[in-house]
């Protein structure tokens, strides 16, 4: 199953998860694909709407993980410019998670979550899995280690190898 990992990241928490997952996966024998979402004013001083530099295109992955920082109680605004312009998703299998700083899920998470499944969904994709790692929490790698063992699972489940048979 060709997988991509579509991360934005501005101070490297989400990415750093992001790539322990795409070597969980290749690990597990996975084609992974990691790109990284860029914009022109990420700064969060910044106003003005998001210019989107690097908007990686995903036509080619069966399984996509959308990866995201929260930000003033909510997605990232990079992450929800990115989500806007994308192409409808056919069906395909989606999983999302997001890092935030604070310890509880209703300090962004829960929101973030939420805008990246309605986006999802909106485009016809199919959310098979979502997550929150709270950075600050000393649980952090415990959250790294479960996200991860789910999104793997999560890979090979109901995977069709070339010939379209269920493995
Ligand atoms: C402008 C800004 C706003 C933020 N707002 C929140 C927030 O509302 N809740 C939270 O838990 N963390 C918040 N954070 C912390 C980030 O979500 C956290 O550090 C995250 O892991 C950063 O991911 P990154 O390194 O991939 O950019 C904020 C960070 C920034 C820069």
């Amino acid at each position: 199953m060709k997988t991509g990992i579509i991360i934005y990241s501005r101070t490297n928490n989400t990415v750093t998860v992001g790539e322990r997952l795409a070597e969980a996966l290749r690990i597990k024998g996975h084609d992974v694909t990691l790109r990284r979402i860029t914009a022109a004013n990420d700064d969060p001083q910044s106003r003005g709407p998001v210019v989107l530099l690097e908007k990686p295109d995903i036509s080619a992955y069966d399984y996509i993980i959308f990866g995201a920082p929260v930000q003033a109680f909510s997605l990232s605004p990079v992450m929800k410019a990115y989500m806007a312009q994308l192409a409808p998703l056919g069906g395909k299998k989606v999983a999302c998670f997001v890092t935030q700083q604070f310890k509880r899920p209703w300090m962004g998470g829960n929101q973030a979550i939420g805008h990246l499944t309605r986006s999802t969904e909106g485009l016809g994709g199919a959310v098979s899995q979502t997550g929150i790692v709270h950075w600050s929490s000393t649980a952090r790698e415990e959250q790294i280690g479960r996200l991860i063992s789910a999104l793997t699972e999560n890979a090979s489940a109901g995977a069709v190898d070339g010939s379209g048979n269920a493995r």
